[in-house]
């Protein structure tokens, strides 16, 4: 049967009655205890059911493959079986066309043309604009026992993305812009999924309305310009024949980067701060090889000998993953760990939970970073063990430019600042749609 006719030939419905699994409750299926803790969520099912399972998800049936070999065989996708357009579905209400809604031959070309503004010329040009936006920001934190770093760290990165994304200082449409990016991400799990007056899906759809507008508006400038900044990369990038993106292409990019880039960044760098506050042997080895560079901000040539920063912040996304699970869409059917799949499938990879995967890590409940020293290298011991970032075609864009961001902040941050936890202090996360604590994270900011 040609691949189009298998599409239209209906929903997978009743076609997984032989892959193992609890689908909670009716039309909600088990979406509140996922929510409530995906990683619980899952621990019980695997117990439960063994390595592959079906779950009941925001309205869908979806296949868990679990383990680093299903990682591999499904972000690899040798067959082109996987979309990840149809796999995000989620996210297709407010970001129909962004990088990781696209597919194959479409994605590929879309991806090329952005590739671009992630040459080391512009990660140069970007890393002046980061190191300058982080030193005018750190300066006004003001030292405090109760000190609420992800609201801080979270308006730094906005920040740092106007100014490196859009070519922006930020002035006073600031919290309009950040709270329609909080609405969009919101909303990409909101359980009702009609924009009703009211509900999380209708701020969404008008947030993304708000900020498609707003950058629209700003393209004239940006195509006739010579900015380094991103948004002036798109808007001057040519495909291999020639053509420039379109006025719509060019903002739903922006859109779709804008939020893959922040909440993420923004979640990889608490986790970052809370464990230095937790583990002040890590913050005073790390604040020792900042001082050894001698230099006041990070130089781009440089940032490959802090070792020791580099160790932690790997740890880091391995104990809390900003994206811990990757959803795919199964084409046509396939054969995986002894169960046949059918096609139009949805399908869940997760590198969260490989990352707690006792088979690859040691201990992989305790924050280790010496995990990631050259002599035990336990990262080596599957090409998919740890990846935050994926695999494959969609995987991350941005990850050069997140960890470039990473250790230019900490870079600066344990020159001029002690972080400490309060007394007794247990945070308390959300995990999804992107891990933050619930409490802001309260730390012990103190001057150096
Ligand atoms: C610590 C920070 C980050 C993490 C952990 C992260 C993680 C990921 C992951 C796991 C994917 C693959 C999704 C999939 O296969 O379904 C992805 C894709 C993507 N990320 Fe990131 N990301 C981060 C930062 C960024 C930044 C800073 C940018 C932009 C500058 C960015 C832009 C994108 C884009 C555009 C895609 C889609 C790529 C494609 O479909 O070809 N991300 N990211």
């Amino acid at each position: 049967m040609a691949l189009s006719e298998t599409i239209k030939a209906g929903p997978a419905a009743g076609k997984l009655d032989h892959i193992p699994g609890h689908m909670g409750l009716p039309i909600f299926g088990n979406t509140f205890e996922f929510i409530k803790d995906p990683f619980a969520f899952h621990q019980w099912q695997r117990e439960r059911y063994g390595p592959i399972y079906k779950v009941s998800i925001f309205g869908g049936q979806t296949v868990v493959l679990r383990g680093a070999d299903a990682l591999e065989y499904v972000l690899m996708d040798r067959d082109k079986n996987f979309g990840s357009r149809e796999g995000w579905r989620l996210l297709q209400q407010l970001f129909p066309n962004g990088l990781m809604l696209r597919d194959f031959d479409d994605h590929r070309s879309h991806r090329r043309i952005m590739q671009v503004a992630f040459k080391p010329k512009p990660m140069q040009d970007y890393m002046l604009r980061l190191n300058e936006g982080i030193a005018s920001n750190l300066t006004a934190w003001a030292p405090s026992q109760r000190f609420e770093f992800y609201p801080a760290i979270k308006n730094l990165t906005l920040e740092l993305g106007a100014s490196v994304f859009l070519g922006l200082e930020m002035g006073d449409e600031a919290a309009q812009l950040n709270q329609a990016f909080v609405d969009e991400v919101a909303a990409s799990i909101a359980v009702i999924r009609k924009p009703w007056p009211g509900t999380k899906m209708r701020r969404g759809v008008k947030a993304r309305a708000f900020l498609l507008e707003y950058f629209r508006d700003m393209i004239p400038a940006r195509r006739d310009g010579d900015g380094d900044d991103m948004f002036s990369q798109f808007c001057q990038a040519k495909s291999e024949d020639g053509a420039f993106f379109s006025d719509d292409e060019i903002v739903d990019h922006l859109n779709f980067l804008l939020m893959a880039a922040h909440d993420t960044t923004t979640s990889a760098l608490t986790t970052m701060i809370w464990a230095l506050a937790r583990y002040p042997e890590w913050q005073d080895a790390v604040r020792g090889e900042v001082m050894a560079l001698g230099t006041e901000q990070l130089d781009y040539d440089a940032m490959d000998r802090l070792e020791l920063t580099e160790r932690v912040f790997k740890e880091a996304l391995r104990f809390r993953p900003p994206v811990p699970f990757l959803p795919r869409f199964a084409r046509r059917p396939f054969e995986f760990g002894g169960y046949e799949i059918p096609g139009e499938t949805s399908i869940s990879v997760s590198p969260g939970l490989v990352a707690m995967s006792e088979t690859i890590w040691t201990d992989p409940t305790r924050f280790d970073p010496d995990r990631f020293s050259d002599n035990r290298a336990e990262d080596r011991r599957h090409r998919f063990g740890w990846s935050p970032f994926g695999g494959g075609a969609h995987k991350c864009i941005g990850m050069h430019f997140a960890i470039m961001q990473v250790r230019a902040f900490v870079h600066q941050f344990v020159q001029h600042y002690r972080v400490a936890l309060p007394e007794g202090y247990q945070p308390r996360w959300q995990t999804i749609p992107i891990p933050k604590p619930k409490d802001g994270l309260p730390v012990i900011l103190s001057k150096l």
